[in-house]
């Protein structure tokens, strides 16, 4: 019988929950025991440690609810640890301690690749059985196809593209929709393929302002009064900068691009354009039904690896299989948007301008 923890770290995405039931199911079927860790390694790092048991019966009703039940945090790194004052401060011992306080024989962590570096960095240092479970909206974890949260983001941007497409037909208007999905173009490109977008703007692959108005101008030939523009947040201006909103606590995050381009085109060609940033929406509400598949799939292979003692490894889907790699191989191995990609020629060949 073992006791074991898990928790979800970094920014939330659809599917979450389910992979908290999945994990719950598979160990509680084994007899054994699980700890749920409250904010990530907040709750490892607070006196006592701050942990919820789990039990089936609690996690069932959670297969449809977004977010985490657990909740999670992004506030830093805990070797370099914001503190009140504004000093930095590491605090990772305070966090191992945690671990072996409640008494776990092994930890699942649920996060991005930000949070799973930091959690190996932890586990090395303080000899915590991790085993990793890969969650992002921007699906640009290494050598996985698939992260949790990737498909229900997709699924709510083509959705966007779908309406946007009738308002803007019916005020013969440019839309520009703009994405999040950090440095990596994933959601954009797979939303703007199903959605069909006319242009797909994705950091991996520069555009040029004069192209997009060369596209508008030729479906303005063809009879075409509206165009649908997709761009990732973190798509550059043509001066090379990428843009970015702080708020009043001085949290930074990519935002604007899809405006200045709105900007640039009204000034080129004249053009009426709105511009919608999907923001959070992308990360909220229920998980499509691939996201919940692949939430209860990591969920019970990530239980067996514990039961195999196969720590310091992370679940994948690669060829259709749940398969584990080294966290370190995954994360060393960041998964932009390849320029020879499926997707790409795709778009190309339906004749969205992409880039060039
Ligand atoms: O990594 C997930 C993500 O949603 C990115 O796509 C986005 O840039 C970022 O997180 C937003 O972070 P926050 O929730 O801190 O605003």
């Amino acid at each position: 019988c073992k006791r074991i923890g898990i928790l979800t770290s970094g920014g939330d995405c659809s599917g979450l929950n389910a992979a908290i039931r999945a994990v719950v199911h598979c160990a509680c079927g084994k007899g054994w025991e699980v700890l749920g860790i409250r904010q990530a390694t907040l709750g490892l790092m607070a006196r006592p440690p701050q942990s919820l048991k789990l039990e089936i019966d609690q996690v069932d009703s959670l297969l449809t609810s977004g977010g985490t039940m657990l909740g999670t945090t992004n506030k830093g790194d805990p070797f370099a640890f914001p503190m009140p004052d504004g000093s930095i401060c590491d605090r990772s011992e305070q966090i191992i301690a945690g671990y072996h306080q409640l008494g776990l024989d092994a930890l699942i962590g649920i996060g991005g690749d930000g949070s799973l570096a930091i959690l190996r960095h932890l586990a090395q240092k303080g000899g915590i059985n991790l085993v990793g479970i890969p969650k992002t909206i921007d699906n640009d974890i290494g050598i996985t196809e698939h992260a949790i949260g990737f498909d229900t983001a997709v699924n709510i941007a083509t959705e966007a593209l779908d309406r946007l497409q009738f308002t803007a037909a019916s005020h013969s208007r440019v839309m520009i929709l703009e994405v999040m999905g950090r440095d990596a173009g994933h959601i954009a490109i797979a939303a703007g393929i199903a959605g069909g977008a006319d242009v797909i703007l994705i950091p991996e692959i520069p555009y040029t302002i004069d192209h997009i108005c060369s596209q508008i101008k030729q479906r303005q030939d063809q009879g075409k009064n509206y165009c649908l523009i997709i761009v990732s947040e973190a798509v550059r201006t043509q001066d090379g900068e990428t843009l970015t909103m702080t708020n009043r606590l001085g949290q930074c995050r990519y935002g604007g691009i899809g405006q200045y381009l709105a900007d640039q085109l009204c000034e080129r060609i004249g053009v009426e354009t709105r511009v919608t940033v999907l923001g959070h929406i992308q990360r909220g509400g229920t998980a499509s039904p691939r996201d919940r598949l692949v939430a209860a799939a990591f969920g019970v292979a990530a239980v067996n690896l514990i039961e195999e003692g196969k720590y310091d490894y992370m679940v994948t889907w690669q060829n259709r299989q749940v398969l584990s790699v080294p966290i370190a191989e995954a994360i060393a191995q960041y998964r932009a948007v390849n320029p020879d990609d499926t997707l790409v020629k795709t778009a190309r060949g339906l004749g969205i301008y992409l880039g060039d």
